[in-house]
């Protein structure tokens, strides 16, 4: 495995190319790095899984290049949908669609649908276009971590997590830190308005700006299979719990206007809800770095990117 730290359109291009011979190439996205692999090319996706330690029917993103790219993986598109991606692509949203047949059943979890998504950073972008032109569809990639622990948000962070498990001709796309943190919106466009399944930084109130209809918050009772719904998920090795920490050498993770505690390792003091996103993630790591035991942690109030930054935090703290 090598880390490409300057990322030319030369050696964007070899990375297309190494995902054409069914390689896998870890590369930036805006929200987390993501790990991935020729969406069609079956012993590629199987790595995926094997390198991530992921249950194989855990569905998977088909990441493309354009909105142009999305009927050949899915069919049946609704008005909405092209609504949502016309408006967010590319972006941090994840559209649940009818899937064509060129979607495996390793990539869909063996569900009737696909998620497809076309990410901002131009890193990706380009290489999903060069990819693209070497005659590839789309590229699958879940978040470059061992499942259920924290999605990386620099390079050095996949590096530390998958290294070990990644072969010869495989690469890492460096591009420094992810600009939001946290992975993408999921919305549900297979019934008769969107449904989100996993909130983001496209929020509930500018998908229904956009569509004109009223989205369903789906955060209780999944229809469908959504790996980052199991209670397990998002948690470093420390145990995280909400509150003010209780010892000393305890890790604070809260918005900078809480005071740290003497004593406590403060791991974080983001100052808005974007930098909260933002640092969240590798301020856990930080914790696992620092071999702290518990890591507390105090929520972010009010809407937008907050209730993201809340379920992925919920989400750590159930965790162990
Ligand atoms: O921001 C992101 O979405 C990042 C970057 C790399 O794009 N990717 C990401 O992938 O977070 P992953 O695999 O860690 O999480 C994607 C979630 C999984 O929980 C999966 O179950 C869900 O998307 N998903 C994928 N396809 C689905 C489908 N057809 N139906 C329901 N859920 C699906
Ligand atoms: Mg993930």
């Amino acid at each position: 495995m090598q880390v490409i730290e300057n990322c030319t359109p030369d050696e964007i291009q070899k990375a297309a190319k190494a995902l054409v011979d069914g390689k896998l190439v870890a590369f930036p996205t805006e929200t987390v790095y993501g790990l991935g692999a020729d969406a069609t090319n079956q012993s590629a996706i199987a790595r995926i899984y094997s390198v991530k330690a992921r249950p194989v029917n855990h569905p998977l993103i088909v990441h493309i290049s354009s909105i142009n790219q999305a009927e050949k993986w899915a069919t049946d598109i609704s008005e909405y949908a092209l609504d949502l991606a016309r408006h967010f692509w590319p972006g941090p949203i994840t559209l649940i669609l009818k899937r064509s047949g060129l979607a495996l059943d390793a990539v869909t979890g063996g569900q009737d649908s696909v998620g497809l998504r076309v990410p901002s950073n131009p890193v990706a972008l380009n290489l999903l276009a060069e990819f693209e032109k070497l005659g590839g569809s789309g590229v699958a990639a879940p978040s470059a971590n061992r499942f259920g622990s924290v999605s990386p948000t620099s390079a050095k962070a996949v590096e530390a997590e998958l290294g070990f498990f990644m072969e010869e001709g495989d690469l890492i796309l460096d591009d420094g830190q992810c600009l939001i943190g946290i992975e993408s919106t999921i919305v549900d466009c297979t019934q008769a308005a969107p449904i989100v399944l996993r909130p983001g930084a496209v929020t509930t109130e500018m998908i229904d700006k956009a569509t004109g209809l009223r989205n369903t918050f789906n955060l209780d009772g999944p229809r469908v299979r959504v790996s980052g719904q199991m209670a397990s998920h998002y948690s470093p090795k420390a145990v995280v719990e909400f509150g003010i920490p209780t010892e000393r050498g305890h890790g604070f993770i809260a918005l900078a206007g809480f005071a740290t505690p003497f004593g406590t390792i403060r791991l974080a003091a983001p100052k808005s809800s974007e930098e909260y996103a933002k640092v969240l993630y590798q301020a856990l790591r930080r914790g696992d770095e620092l071999g702290l035991e518990r890591i507390f942690v105090i929520e972010p109030q009010g809407n937008g990117l907050a209730v993201a930054i809340r379920d992925r935090l919920k989400k750590a703290v159930s965790g162990k």
